[in-house]
C-alpha cells in the first residue's frame, strides 16, 4: 500500500470480536437460510458487506453526545440541536426526524401523488423508495445516462439522469402527471456513483419549466459532494459543506436515511426549503406513523449522535479515507481482470455478474450465485443488486427487465480495515477464478414485494 490510498484518520479504542467459521459450516448455514444471504445470523459473517446502513462505527464525541440525549416527548434540546445542524447543512426552513430513510419515503412522497396514474422520476430509485412510490399509488420510473450500464467505461459521473429522456417522460405523461424527481445521490443501485452539480443544475432548470418539485435523496450526499469537489471543474477549492449546500438550493426537499452519511446507527431526516404547506402535510402525516415531528421515532440519545455525525461525514480527511478505503478494494479486483463498475463508487464495489457468471440467465440471478459463492469461500456477506432486488412489475407482474446483474461489496464505513479489503480481494478472486462452476438459483417461497429480503432458494440442477 502507498500514499495513493490514505490511511484510517482514527485509532480504534474499541473491538468486536469476529468469528471465524468452517466451509462445511458455511454450507450447512447458507443451506438454512434459503440460499438468501439476508437470512443469515451476522454472527456467522467473518466479513459483513451486506450494507453500509447503520454499520458504521460512531466517534467518540457521537457517544459522549449521547449522555446529553433529552428525552422529552415535544420540543427536546437534542431536537433543537439537530434543527440547527440541519439546516445549516441544506440551508432549508423545516426539518423533522424521522427513524430511518424509510420512514422519511414513507410520510413524504405520497403528498406529491395527488391523482391516479402519477409517476416520480428518479436517476435511480433505491429499493424502498421505489416500494414506496409504488405504495402510495404511483409508478417509478428511471432516467440514467447509458454510460452508467458500460461498466468499464470512464464517466466521472455516471450516476447522472439522462436529460433527455427525463424531459420526453415528462411530456409523454404530462408534466401534471409527475409527482417529482427524485436525485439519487450518490446514486446506490448504479455503483454509488456520483451526479455532478452541471447535472443536478439541469435536472432543476427543467423541473422549474415544467412546474415539477425536485427531490433529493441525500442519503450519500457527503460522498457525492466529495466527488464533485475531485472530479468537477470549478470546485476543487470548495469546502464540501458548500458544495452540500449548492447542491440542496436546486431541491425542493431533502430526504435522508442518517444510516450512510449521517454516520449514525439508525435515523433519518426530511427536510423541506420554503413551502410550508407541505411541511405541515408531512407533519401530520408523521404523527401516526413516525411520532411527534420533534422526535420522529428517534430517542433524544439518538438525535444527538445525529447532529455530530452529520458534520463529522462533511470532513474532507474523513471522505478521503472513505473513498480511498473503496477504491483500494475495487483497484485489487479490477487488477486481477475482475468486471467491476469503473470508475469505483463511493460506498461499494459492484461486481459485474453478468459477465461473471453468463451462463446463468437472469431470471436464475447470477449475482446471487456469486454472492453465495463469495460467502462459502470466505464468509463474507455481499448483496445482490439486480434482477432478484428489481422484483416484478406491480401491473404485470413480469420479472421487471434490468441491465444490472451487481455483487455490491459494501463497505461500512470506519468499521474494516485495509487488510480486510485484501482478505475480501483474494476471495473474490478465488471465486473468479472458479466461475464456470456457478449455479443459478429457483425460488422456493417468493414473497409478491421486496421479494430480496425474504425469498427461499434451491439450486438450479
Ligand atoms: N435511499 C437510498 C439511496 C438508500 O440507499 C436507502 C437505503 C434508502 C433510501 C432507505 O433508507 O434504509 O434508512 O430506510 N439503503 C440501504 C442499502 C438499506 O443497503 O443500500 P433506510
Amino acid at each position: 500500500m502507498n500514499n495513493k490510498y490514505s490511511a484510517e484518520p482514527f485509532r480504534i479504542k474499541m473491538v468486536e470480536p469476529i468469528k471465524e467459521t468452517t466451509r462445511a459450516e458455511r454450507e450447512m448455514l447458507l443451506k438454512n437460510a434459503g440460499y438468501n444471504p439476508f437470512s443469515l445470523k451476522s454472527e456467522d459473517v467473518y466479513i459483513d458487506l451486506l450494507t453500509d446502513s447503520g454499520t458504521g462505527a460512531m466517534s467518540q464525541e457521537q457517544w459522549s453526545a449521547m449522555i446529553l440525549g433529552d428525552e422529552a416527548y415535544a420540543g427536546s434540546k437534542s431536537f433543537y440541536k439537530l434543527d440547527a445542524v440541519v439546516k445549516n447543512i441544506t440551508g432549508y426552513k423545516y426539518m423533522m426526524p424521522v427513524h430511518q430513510g424509510r420512514g422519511a419515503e414513507q410520510v413524504f412522497l405520497p403528498q406529491l401523488v395527488t391523482k391516479p396514474g402519477m409517476v416520480y422520476i428518479s436517476n435511480i430509485h433505491f429499493d424502498t423508495t421505489r416500494a414506496h412510490v409504488e405504495l402510495a399509488g404511483a409508478r417509478a420510473i428511471d432516467s440514467v445516462i447509458k454510460e452508467c450500464f458500460i461498466m468499464d467505461h470512464y464517466h466521472p459521473f455516471k450516476g447522472n439522469f439522462d436529460l433527455e429522456k427525463l424531459e420526453s417522460i415528462i411530456l409523454e405523461k404530462g408534466a401534471d402527471h409527475v409527482a417529482g424527481i427524485i436525485m439519487t445521490l450518490t446514486n446506490n443501485s448504479a455503483g454509488g456513483q456520483p451526479v455532478s452539480m452541471e447535472n443536478i443544475k439541469a435536472v432543476r432548470k427543467i423541473a422549474l419549466k415544467y412546474n415539477i418539485k425536485t427531490i433529493i435523496d441525500g442519503a450519500r450526499y457527503a460522498e457525492n459532494a466529495y466527488f464533485i469537489k475531485q472530479r468537477e471543474k470549478g470546485y476543487e477549492n470548495k469546502a464540501i459543506i458548500d458544495i452540500a449546500r449548492e447542491m440542496c438550493s436546486y431541491a425542493d426537499a431533502f430526504l435522508m436515511s442518517a444510516k450512510k452519511d449521517g454516520l449514525v446507527n439508525m435515523g433519518g431526516l426530511i427536510v423541506i426549503n420554503d413551502d410550508e404547506a407541505l411541511f405541515n402535510k408531512c407533519k401530520e402525516r408523521a404523527i401516526p406513523y413516525e411520532g411527534f415531528p420533534t422526535y420522529g421515532g428517534m430517542n433524544g440519545r439518538d438525535i444527538e449522535a445525529m447532529a455530530v455525525g452529520l458534520m463529522e461525514a462533511l470532513d474532507e480527511r474523513y471522505l478521503k479515507y472513505r473513498i480511498d478505503q473503496v477504491r483500494y478494494l475495487g483497484d485489487r479486483l479490477r487488477e486481477a481482470g475482475i468486471p467491476i463498475q469503473y470508475p469505483i463508487g463511493g460506498h461499494a464495489v459492484f461486481v459485474d455478474c453478468k459477465q461473471v457468471a453468463p451462463h446463468i440467465p437472469p431470471h436464475q440471478f447470477p449475482a446471487l450465485a456469486v454472492c453465495n459463492a463469495l460467502y462459502l469461500e470466505a464468509g463474507i456477506r455481499a448483496v445482490e443488486i439486480g434482477s432478484l432486488l428489481m422484483g416484478r412489475d406491480p401491473d404485470t407482474h413480469e420479472n421487471v427487465p434490468t441491465e444490472m446483474e451487481y455483487m455490491r461489496l459494501t463497505i461500512p464505513r470506519r468499521v474494516y480495515t485495509y487488510r480486510h479489503m485484501d482478505v475480501i480481494a483474494d476471495a473474490m478472486i478465488h471465486v473468479y477464478e472458479h466461475r464456470n462452476e456457478l449455479k443459478g438459483y429457483e425460488f422456493v417461497y417468493e414473497p409478491p414485494m421486496l421479494r430480496h429480503f425474504t425469498a427461499t432458494f434451491k439450486i438450479k440442477d
